[in-house]
């Protein structure tokens, strides 16, 4: 059985102490879930400071990108080096913003997901269409491509234990969803070429989670979904109300 995760994606929100504020509201309100794994991606500023306030609770740490060098002359970057002494676990790699708006390409987001599997971080690798592409009737082959030219040279083990995160680009942000069916058939695929480069067993433990809008009003209609495995949230994650319901969404 794979064990559900929902992940917050703070993206470009919350000083230092506004992220100790949200973590220490939300952490009474998750502290009896076990059933759940729960990680917080707040911004490389706020890492350390969240780290410190989120000891002793169940909820992970996790870096919202990350280069894929140890150290050198990389002007605003953050090494696996770095994430890995302030404690963070889970790393989002090639979110759409960071492919729309900072260049990102399956390539270096491949080098990334080698890079932190060499670091012990778990990725948490992002794929998903934009509307034209949708519109264009590709979304099976594109979302199949990035996933196989992600995870190029990853072994089937390590392919196992990571995360993927199926993020349509048109429903990030916009308050549209994709419906439960469509995001588990699109997770479908995803899973289906995970088996064909990494096997029947990496398939079966892989998470995949959907992101785009979720919320509390529609999460349990999504988890409900035999391939959805959780889910990766952005503007819901802002506030503990709306992320814990979403991480308690079987209670
Ligand atoms: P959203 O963002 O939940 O605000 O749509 C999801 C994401 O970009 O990870």
């Amino acid at each position: 059985m794979r064990k559900p995760i929902i992940a917050g994606n703070w993206k470009m929100n919350k000083t230092p102490s506004e992220a100790k504020e949200l973590i220490e509201a939300l952490k009474p309100l998750v502290a009896d879930n076990n059933e759940v794994t729960a990680v917080v991606c707040p911004t490389a500023a706020s890492l350390l400071i969240a780290k410190r306030y989120l000891e002793g609770s169940n909820i992970h740490l996790g870096a919202q990108n990350m280069h894929w060098e140890e150290s050198g002359a990389f002007t605003g970057e953050v090494s696996p080096v770095m994430l890995k002494e302030i404690g963070v676990e889970y790393v989002i790699l090639g979110h759409s913003e960071r492919r729309q708006y900072f260049a990102e390409t399956d390539e270096t987001v491949n080098k990334k997901v080698l890079s932190a599997i060499a670091h012990d971080l778990i990725p948490i690798m992002c794929v998903g269409e934009t509307l034209e592409e949708r519109e264009a009737g590709v979304t099976d082959t594109l979302v199949a491509g990035q996933v196989k030219a992600g995870l190029k040279d990853v072994a089937a083990a390590d392919i196992a234990k990571l995360v993927i995160a199926y993020e349509p680009v048109w429903a990030i942000g916009t308050g549209k969803t994709a419906t439960d069916e469509e995001a588990n058939r699109v997770i479908g695929i995803i899973r289906k070429t995970v088996e064909e480069i990494a096997g029947t067993e990496a398939a079966e433990a892989v998470r995949i989670q959907y992101g785009g809008s979720m919320k509390p009003a529609n999460v349990k209609g999504l988890m409900a979904q035999p391939e959805i495995d959780g889910g990766l949230i952005g503007g819901a994650a802002l506030k503990a109300e709306d992320f814990s319901a979403l991480i308690n969404y079987q209670k």
